[in-house]
């Protein structure tokens, strides 16, 4: 199996933009043979520059046939400043015509976070219709990696990074004090296509050890991202990158 397209560019700028031109193009070019793109987005700090990117009708995104998922939540209503769906709103949903049943909102906020998974897995297979026995497969998955090594809400030493059979699930960070609920591996490495998006020099050296260091799965769960028949892309901002030995595309 070939390894990961590894893509470095001057800013996160840059980095956004070409990520958002990824993102038009697949939904343009559909090819999963559903009638709708399917994309799970991240939340953070990062990707708010490209979904900024991607309110803009230049990129002609066929909204009404783009159905949009959430990776991970914080267990917080979704108008709180550290709302994921609340940054994902003010970037995209309230500036680009996607129609409002085109967003699935990952519903954290419920009283009991069991439950909002529960819902969410719900509301993926309603919408995806896996076979039965498979996991639901999206198109394209935009991930995030923390200086720790986690993405989505899977944090290093959690019980979430076990979980084989459930496709959605609370998971409480000892670090944060917080419960956050996240897609599980087994759904992100369902996807047909990963991008994870990485920024920062506080990022670096936990980056050459995720890229170039050994598998060490629990200390850095996003190694552990490796769709089954899917295409990884790791977009890197010249700062994230600065640590990297390999020869790597710089643009
Ligand atoms: C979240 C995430 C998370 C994020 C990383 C990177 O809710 O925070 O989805 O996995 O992608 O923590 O976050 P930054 O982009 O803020 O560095």
């Amino acid at each position: 199996m070939s390894g990961p397209e590894i893509r470095v560019f001057p800013t996160l700028e840059e980095l956004s933009r070409e990520a958002a031109a990824r993102f038009a193009e697949r939904a343009r070019e559909q090819r999963s043979g559903r009638a709708f793109f399917a994309a799970a987005l991240s939340g953070g700090s990062t990707p708010h520059r490209l979904y900024e990117f991607l309110a803009d009708p230049a990129w002609d995104i066929p909204w009404e046939r783009v159905h949009l998922f959430q990776v991970d939540e914080r267990c917080v209503p979704p108008d709180h400043p550290e709302s994921n769906y609340r940054m994902i709103r003010e970037a995209l949903l309230d500036r680009a015509p996607i129609p409002l049943e085109n967003f699935h909102r990952l519903p954290a906020d419920l009283p009991d976070p069991e439950e909002a998974a529960a819902c969410y897995a719900e509301e993926l297979a309603r919408v995806l219709q896996p076979k039965e026995g498979e996991f639901p497969r999206l198109d394209l998955l935009l991930l995030g990696m923390g200086a720790d090594g986690h993405t989505a809400s899977l944090f290093p030493s959690t019980p979430a990074l076990e979980e084989r059979r459930l496709w959605v699930r609370p998971n409480f960070v000892p670090r944060l004090g917080a419960c956050r609920v996240t897609l599980t591996f087994p759904v992100l490495n369902s996807a047909r296509e990963v991008i994870l998006l990485v920024s920062g020099g506080e990022k670096a050296d936990s980056l050459r050890r995720v890229l170039e260091g050994s598998r060490l799965v629990e200390h850095y769960p996003v190694q552990r991202v490796q769709p089954a028949s899917g295409r990884v892309s790791w977009f890197l901002d010249a700062a994230a990158a600065q640590l990297l030995t390999t020869s790597l595309e710089r643009e």
